[in-house]
């Protein structure tokens, strides 16, 4: 067994630690954009069901099993797996939980550099006076990062090395490191989130203009928080609204497993993660739909924001926003938007790399120190081509493959394992054991149940999603002899690349396809580096059973 004694402080550390994991720029960037692209109130429905019907069952599932697996000694996905299931074959699908943190945390943690580089631009001024277009292209030469003139040479590749360099500083320092920045970001960020929020909620008609004389605040919230019932048929909504559960309350990424594994082994579990992902929750919904979407429509209107919904608008939209609010006001909004983004990613890129630094501990004896270095690296060099590669489609490909389809596959394959492979006896009392509230008994079905049949669809769905996203017309089709046809982003057509080689197919402009050839060539290089990491991975558990057969400590129950 392992040396490693290490364990939480506090419980408040631990919780605040485990719902900074959950809380990222998934609730403030992500959250209200899937919302604004999926019919707003039509979203919230579905979202609220899959998180009562999957991502509870799912943190139940990831608490216990860490806890479990801790017990033995393991604090890694791998070798709780095994020691779940006495030590067959099945470890191999916790690879997934080391090699989905290390591809989210590279593109992850290049989404956290640009915050703090935004926390010291809007300190400097540097938006002063600038229109909306110079906003907008101050983000676009900013990842463009050869050609970049926003500030210092290679702006974007400095920022990017300080970030991954604070995030190893941090996990060397162990689970303390981890529970320090939880205990000071996740206050400032709430804090911070709050009086966004509240200026999101007063601003009403006030930033109404001459050229946008209809934008009002109330539009944004008005049409986020008016449920529509119709959407419950929509399956396209409920695919988006599954997959925003994953991504927010990180499961499905072994990152539960790992920070619950350093439970006291009678510690409660069952109200903590109720409190993490609750916790969550409120940020995402509430604070994390009162800042982006109400304070947009509050100047340009609810239309322009439904045009214009995306992930950039935070640092392409933001800023400029911030500046009808005076200089002074300006510089301060800019600094608690970015900070609180910041804090909201460093929490959580903090909790992808534990899992990596704990393995390396717990089977090759590597210290913490080594063991951060070593995720640094590796996630600099899956980095990298994030970087430079921006506007090459890379960045989109390892969000497509790890901060998606992972997580799905993964989810699904662990929640069987624990329903029916070690067993929902077993599971139940896991849950339970030590827990301060009574879990409604109705969860034992669900969780054997409802889960795996909601994940398996989910997962079906991401492999087979129909032309449009249109699932009621294409199972009609289905059922009328017509067939089935696939959308590109459809698991099966991504792998063919079939959009791209569609779109070069009907670009005209030589520019355009040259652009659009380089991207497929990047795309299959960057799916190529996610592959090599995978097998890595594989390797060094192969690697490390053989150890541990060499050692006698091979698990057993
Ligand atoms: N759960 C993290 C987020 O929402 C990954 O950003």
């Amino acid at each position: 067994m392992t040396k490693t004694k290490e364990s939480w402080g506090s419980r408040i550390g631990l919780i605040l630690a485990m719902a900074g994991n959950a809380v990222g720029l998934g609730n403030f960037l992500r959250f209200p954009v899937q919302a604004v692209e999926n019919g707003g109130g039509a979203f919230i429905i579905p979202y609220l069901v899959c998180f009562l019907l999957m991502g509870i069952p799912l943190l139940f599932i990831e608490w216990s099993s860490g806890r479990y697996g801790g017990r033995f000694g393991n604090h890694s996905t791998p070798y709780i797996l095994d020691t779940m299931t006495k030590g067959r074959i099945l470890k191999y699908i916790g690879v997934f939980g080391i090699f989905t943190n290390i591809a989210v945390a590279a593109y992850y943690a290049y989404i956290e550099s640009w915050t703090m580089s935004y926390v010291l631009h809007s300190l400097r001024g540097t938006f002063n006076g600038m229109d909306q277009t110079e906003v907008a292209n101050f983000f676009v030469s900013y990842t463009d990062v050869l050609h970049s003139t926003t500030g210092i040479p290679f702006e974007a590749v400095v920022f990017y090395i300080l970030c991954l360099s604070i995030n190893v500083y941090v996990l060397s320092k162990g689970l303390q490191g981890v529970e320090k920045v939880a205990k000071i970001g996740m206050p400032l960020l709430i804090l911070f989130g709050i009086v966004l929020a509240i200026r999101g909620i007063t601003l009403g008609t006030s930033g109404a203009s001459e050229i946008f004389p209809d934008a009002n605040a109330w539009d944004g919230l008005n049409f986020l928080w008016t449920p529509q019932y119709e959407s419950i048929l929509d399956l396209k909504v409920w695919m988006a609204a599954a997959g925003q559960i994953f991504f927010t309350l990180s499961v499905g990424m072994g990152t539960v497993h790992c920070y619950a594994a350093y439970v006291k082994s009678k510690d409660d579990i069952a109200l903590n993660a109720v409190s993490a992902g609750f916790m969550n929750e409120f940020i995402e919904v509430v604070i994390g739909s009162s800042i982006v979407i109400p304070i947009a429509a509050g100047y340009l209107g609810m239309d322009w924001v439904r045009e214009n919904a995306g992930f950039g608008m935070a640092f392409q939209t933001m800023p400029y926003l911030f500046q009808q609010w005076g200089t002074v006001f300006a510089a301060v909004a800019g600094v608690m938007w970015f900070g609180l983004l910041f804090f909201s990613g460093i929490t959580s890129s903090l909790a992808m790399g534990t899992p990596c630094v704990s393995f390396m501990q717990d089977e090759f004896n590597w210290n913490r120190k080594k063991g951060a270095i070593g995720f640094g690296l590796v996630t600099l060099i899956m980095g990298l081509p994030t970087v430079f590669l921006f506007n090459y489609g890379v960045f989109n490909e390892y969000d497509y493959w790890a901060g998606t389809v992972s997580l799905v596959l993964f989810a699904m394959m662990e929640t069987i394992l624990f329903s029916w492979v070690f067993g929902l006896k077993k599971g139940w009392k896991e849950i339970n054991m030590g827990s301060d509230i009574k879990i409604p008994e109705v969860y034992k079905y669900i969780i054997k149940f409802v889960t795996p049949v909601i994940l398996i669809v989910v997962f079906l769905g991401t492999v087979f999603a129909p032309k449009d996203n249109d699932w009621s017309g294409n199972i009609k089709s289905l059922f009328s002899g017509n067939g089935w046809t696939l959308d590109n982003s459809s698991i099966i057509k991504t792998i063919s690349n079939a959009g791209l080689k569609e779109q070069i197919a009907a670009a005209t402009d030589p520019a355009v396809v040259q652009q659009l050839q380089d991207t497929l060539f990047w795309v299959s290089m960057a799916r190529g580096l996610l592959l090599v990491l995978l097998v890595f991975i594989l390797g060094l558990i192969y690697l490390s059973y053989k150890k541990r057969v060499r050692e006698g400590r091979v698990t057993s129950i």
